[in-house]
């Protein structure tokens, strides 16, 4: 028989890992409210036509990396690759400039690319992220780049890198590509297989190609977009700077930084991991203000930016970010058979009830057995309750932090937890 196994390029999040998730969550939720952003959770799968138009047909991900399948009504549907069409899409049936002008919000959720597998590249992957919908301003991708930023450094990491740039706006870069078409024709029949096919349809990946001959090329003939912004363009860009720059917040001008998703205007970013390999953007987003008007919802200017989750993992595991960790227990209470576990399950109940967290052995093993378990799971006190401790309701509390041992009535455990909570 096939052996059942989780789908190459997934993975289970065992409860040994579970707590790094945890602590980038805690940390994510108070950045979120800090910045006074409103979380927002979509369906996982919608239909294809939403990334066909919102992400573009010739990106990557759409091209040819959607889970898509017909369901039993015959409708195409796609397990989402992204979340930023989802999110517009959801602005647009619910009618959300209604409420407000602007709304910053913000998610966290499952994505689904068939791409091939390595470190830091799964089918599964979850992201992280925010949209601000509703504002033009060059202040609001200085905001949304100020909280990307903020949630590495609020977390300790160290080794990561700012990247921003500009693409204009439609007529820029339509201008663009014209020129960057007009000047790489030249080097046309150099270039790979894969860039020679984006040539016509969407030049401006020759920017993201790995292959080290076209990397030369780009660097050697291509004109930095920069170069050609228009006048309000290139104003946005600078105050963006302007911005950045107030609030300290350090970066690097590239203008090969050009995004693989279609949606993008004026502003894009990346956070890099500079400690990382191949897969090395943290972060990435930008200004999409065309987006809603080409999902027939309003002519609404937005900007986001999402980030991976499995890649922080590695960046922070890197810089030894979950070493002390180890969440542990206030109260290990080893019943020394099933009869003290009458007593035992009551009084780790009220203990519960008073805010301690309390692991109770199930398993009627050796008192020798449970103590090591207990020093294994990193147990800050233990009790072992036996016939003595049920008959006296009194049970001796030792501490792990310095071996001393206190005998105390059980109404009497709460208040001595506290000391060393
Ligand atoms: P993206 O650059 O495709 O942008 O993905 C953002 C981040 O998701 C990447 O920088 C990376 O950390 C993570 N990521 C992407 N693919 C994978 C994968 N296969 N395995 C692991 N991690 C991955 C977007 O998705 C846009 N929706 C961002 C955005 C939001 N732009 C505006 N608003």
């Amino acid at each position: 028989m096939q052996e059942l196994k989780n789908i190459k390029g997934t993975h289970d999040i065992l409860p040994t890992g579970i707590a790094k998730w945890q602590k980038i969550e805690k940390v994510l939720q108070k950045v979120f409210t800090a910045f006074c952003y409103k979380e927002i959770r979509t369906p996982v799968f919608e239909n294809t036509a939403l990334f066909a138009r919102g992400v573009g047909e010739f990106s990557d991900i759409v091209s040819k990396e959607m889970y898509t399948f017909n369901d039993k009504g015959g409708e195409s549907l796609t397990l989402r690759p992204e979340l930023t069409a989802p999110v517009a899409r959801s602005y647009i049936q619910h009618h959300f400039w209604q409420d407000a002008p602007v709304h910053k919000l913000w998610y966290l959720g499952p994505l689904f690319r068939q791409e091939r597998p390595q470190a830091g590249r799964q089918r599964q992957f979850h992201q992280y992220g925010v949209e601000v919908i509703g504002s033009s301003l060059p202040e609001a991708d200085a905001e949304v780049i100020a909280l990307a930023y903020s949630i590495y450094r609020e977390l300790g990491l160290k080794n990561f890198a700012l990247h921003i740039n500009s693409i204009g706006s439609t007529d820029t870069r339509k201008n663009y590509t014209d020129l960057l078409q007009k000047t790489l024709e030249a080097q046309r029949q150099d270039l790979c297989d894969t860039c020679k096919q984006r040539f016509d349809v969407n030049i401006l990946r020759l920017f993201d190609c790995k292959n080290p001959g076209c990397a030369q090329i780009m660097k050697n003939h291509a004109p930095s977009i920069l170069d050609h912004l228009s006048r309000e363009d290139a104003e946005h860009f600078t105050r963006v700077r302007e911005l950045l720059d107030a609030m300290m917040i350090p970066y690097e001008v590239n203008p090969a930084l050009v995004r693989g998703l279609d949606y993008y205007t004026r502003t894009t970013f990346e956070i890099k991991g500079t400690a990382l390999g191949a897969q090395d953007a943290l972060c990435g987003g930008g200004r999409y203000d065309n987006l809603l008007r080409e999902l027939d919802g309003p002519d609404t200017p937005a900007v986001g930016f999402a980030a991976g989750m499995e890649r922080l993992i590695l960046a922070m595991e890197a810089e030894g970010l979950f070493a002390e960790d180890e969440e542990g227990m206030d109260l290990y209470l080893a019943p020394m058979d099933s009869r003290a576990l009458d007593t035992a399950m009551p009084l780790a109940q009220s203990l519960r009830e008073a805010g301690y967290s309390v692991y109770v052995d199930l398993l009627g093993r050796s008192v020798k057995a449970m103590l090591r378990e207990a020093n294994r799971k990193k147990a800050r006190h233990t009790a072992v309750i036996g016939e003595d401790e049920i008959k006296n309701r009194r049970l001796q509390l030792k501490s792990m932090f310095n071996n001393s041992v206190s005998t105390l009535p059980f109404e009497a455990l709460a208040d001595a937890l506290i000391n060393e909570k």
